[in-house]
């Protein structure tokens, strides 16, 4: 006779022992109480909702709350920033009681038995820094160089996993290209270009600094890897592998050989002695995006990007979709990041779905994917959901929810959603059950 726990066991989808199944937060999006440029950012109306961040989850006062709920979901990796603007208020002047939280929290995090995962930069810095424009000040390497040293120095007997940056080409996309974070330009490709080599400098002489101070340190970055799709094949499919060119490949061929290859290379944005210096790549994935050719697409590249109707779709942001919600994506990111020859995080998966329309459906066909992955001998060693808690969704505002935790801002009331439960229940398997699988595979 067969044990039901072992006909479970031998029709479900199981993951390795050990494997991380976490979520991802940012200092800015959680915190509360920011003062860095995007603070100032909202201050001169950058937020196209017109809402504010204030106390986003409150966790400079109590994370501990959304740390107790991690544990009851079963969590057992977070990955969180550290905000430079707290830490370094004044250039060359630390702040050791913000130093002083951050090890509270990271205590509080191992008491429960979560592994921390911090990143340096996820989108925010010192308004000095930024007053002396930012990463395009020729001195940005040794500035962060200097910032990551410290904390390392602080924090590291309490961290082993470090993200230098968060999504370079985000980063420098939303804020040279689009306009849509600070410092707000537009158009400037060539200039975004220009800060993603500057940010791959910083992280090379991070990553040899947290070597210097922490040797068994796992040091790398997290790269957003957006799938865009050719509608038919020969201009539409030139113009959608252009543009990943440019968004998807620039950091990462930055990181792979200090290089951007044609036709990025027409700017210099050589970083020597760089090659392969990362430990793990991080791959931040969420959407698909459908592409044709479009004369009148100037803007980008004569590609017209969208989402067609009627594919899976978390909800809309204030004036665009924020994408085709496509588990598959993490395919293609995965293939594609594990050519750097290093293990692979899945540092961020998500969707804005305030009623938790699709959010379980997303979450197990992404974990899925990851299984067939995993079999086929990639080597991803962990899963962090984006998020635990709805947090401050940048230009977006409280528009966007991707928690796991329902929030409300005003009484910072939490719920749990059902997908938070769901996922507590992944974890307690450490995969999927048949029934999982069968509950979710249609859509
Ligand atoms: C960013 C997060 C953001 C998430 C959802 C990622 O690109 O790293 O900060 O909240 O996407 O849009």
């Amino acid at each position: 006779m067969t044990a039901p726990s072992e006909i479970r066991e031998a029709t479900s989808l199981q993951f390795p022992a050990g494997f991380f199944w976490g979520v991802s937060t940012a200092a800015h999006q959680v915190e509360g109480g920011a003062d860095n440029q995007w603070s100032a950012w909202e201050a001169r109306g950058g937020i196209k909702s017109g809402e504010r961040c204030g106390l986003a989850c409150d966790w400079w006062n109590n994370a501990e709350r959304d740390f107790d709920l991690a544990r009851e979901i079963g969590i057992n990796s977070l990955r969180l920033s550290v905000e430079w603007s707290r830490i370094e208020p004044q250039e060359s002047s630390f702040d050791s009681a913000a130093l002083l939280r951050y090890r509270q929290m990271l205590d509080a995090l191992r008491q429960r038995g979560i592994e921390p995962f911090i990143s340096l930069h996820h989108f925010t810095h010192p308004r000095w820094f930024e007053q002396k424009d930012a990463f395009l000040n020729p001195n940005a390497p040794q500035l962060f160089e200097r910032f990551a040293r410290k904390v390392v120095e602080s924090l590291g007997d309490l961290c082993r996993y470090w993200v230098t940056f968060n999504e370079p080409n985000v980063y420098a996309t939303n804020g040279y290209v689009t306009g849509e974070f600070p410092p707000g330009r537009k158009g400037q490709v060539a200039t975004a270009l220009r800060v993603m080599s500057a940010q791959a400098r910083c992280h090379l002489l991070a990553y040899r600094a947290i070597h210097e101070v922490q040797p068994q340190a796992e040091v790398g970055w997290a790269q957003h890897y957006i799938v865009f799709h050719p509608v038919h094949g020969g201009l539409d499919r030139w113009i959608a592998g252009l543009q990943s060119q440019i968004f998807n490949e620039g950091f990462l061929q930055l990181i792979e050989q200090g290089r951007f290859n044609f036709p990025l290379n027409l700017v210099d944005g050589k970083v020597n002695g760089i090659g392969g210096a990362c430990d793990f790549v991080g791959v931040n994935v969420y959407n698909r995006f459908h592409v044709a050719f479009d004369l009148k697409s100037a803007g980008q590249l004569f590609g017209r990007v969208f989402v067609p109707p009627g594919v899976p779709q978390g909800d809309p942001g204030v004036d665009k979709p924020y994408g085709e919600a496509f588990p598959g994506a993490i395919r293609i990111a995965v293939e594609r990041a594990t050519r750097l020859g290093k293990p692979i995080y899945i540092l961020e998966n998500g969707i804005p779905d305030a009623q938790d329309r699709l959010r379980p459906w997303l979450i197990v066909n992404a974990i899925k994917e990851m299984h067939a992955l995993i079999s086929e001998g990639y080597d991803i060693r962990g899963y962090f959901h984006w998020t635990l808690t709805d947090n401050f969704e940048w230009a977006e505002g409280w528009r966007l929810r991707f928690g796991l935790v329902a929030l409300d801002p005003n009484t910072q009331e939490r719920t749990v959603r059902q997908s938070g439960r769901l996922y507590g229940e992944i974890i307690r398997q450490n995969g999927l059950t048949r029934e999982m699988v069968e509950e979710y595979s249609a859509k």
